[in-house]
């Protein structure tokens, strides 16, 4: 049987190259690659697996409907990775066109097909797993983290020794107000 194929968008660009040379090395899924090319992508930073079979690629742009169904209904995705992006904020500014197009009406487009596919298959619930009977057998429950979790606190030592910044609000001010 062949192995179970993902869709990666935006697999010429730093996180997506990434994510597909981690599935082509290290596991047996295949992978099409559907990236526009766009200043941000980089076919060399696929390079390690350019010539892998399970490696395909097509260059298209996530706004073109047509295209997007096309892909769709050629590679029949188990999954779908959405990593295109106009990542670079600061080119927001002098062109948002390019950012509303891509971020906000390209990954429409896409969830739109996902969802017209998802909606077609025959059934959309996966088999349990061997030795399952339901899957709420298989819900593992853990301990809560504990409210305030230091590893994120973020300290305001300097803005207030540097800048004479200070709160407004106390943390238990701020929560009375907070919860009702
Ligand atoms: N880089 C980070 O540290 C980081 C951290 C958190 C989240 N993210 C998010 O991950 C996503 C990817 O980030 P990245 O750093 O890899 O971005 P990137 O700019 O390096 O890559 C974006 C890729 O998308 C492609 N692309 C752009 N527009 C397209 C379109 N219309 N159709 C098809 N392909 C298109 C580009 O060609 C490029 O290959 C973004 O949503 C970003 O916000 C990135």
């Amino acid at each position: 049987m062949a192995s179970k194929m993902f869709l990666v968008t935006g697999g010429a660009g730093f996180i997506g190259s990434a994510v597909i040379r981690e599935l082509i090395l290290n596991t047996d899924y295949r992978v099409v690659n559907v990236d526009k090319l766009t200043y941000a992508g980089n076919l060399e930073s696929l390079a390690p697996v350019e010539s892998n079979e399970r490696c395909y690629f097509e260059q298209v742009d996530i706004c073109d409907a047509g295209e997007i169904k096309r892909v769709l209904n050629k590679y029949q995705p188990d999954y779908v990775m959405h990593l295109a992006a106009e990542s670079h904020v600061d080119r927001s500014i002098d062109g948002p066109a390019e950012f509303i197009n891509t971020n906000i009406m390209g990954t429409y487009t896409l969830l739109e097909f996902c969802r017209a596919c998802w909606s077609g298959l025959k059934s959309v619930a996966p088999e349990t797993p061997k030795g399952v009977d339901q899957y709420r057998d298989l819900i593992m429950f853990v301990a809560d983290h504990s409210g305030h979790d230091q590893r994120y606190v973020i300290s305001a030592a300097k803005i207030e020794r540097e800048l004479g910044w200070c709160p407004q609000e106390s943390f238990d001010s701020g929560i009375r107000k907070t919860i009702h």
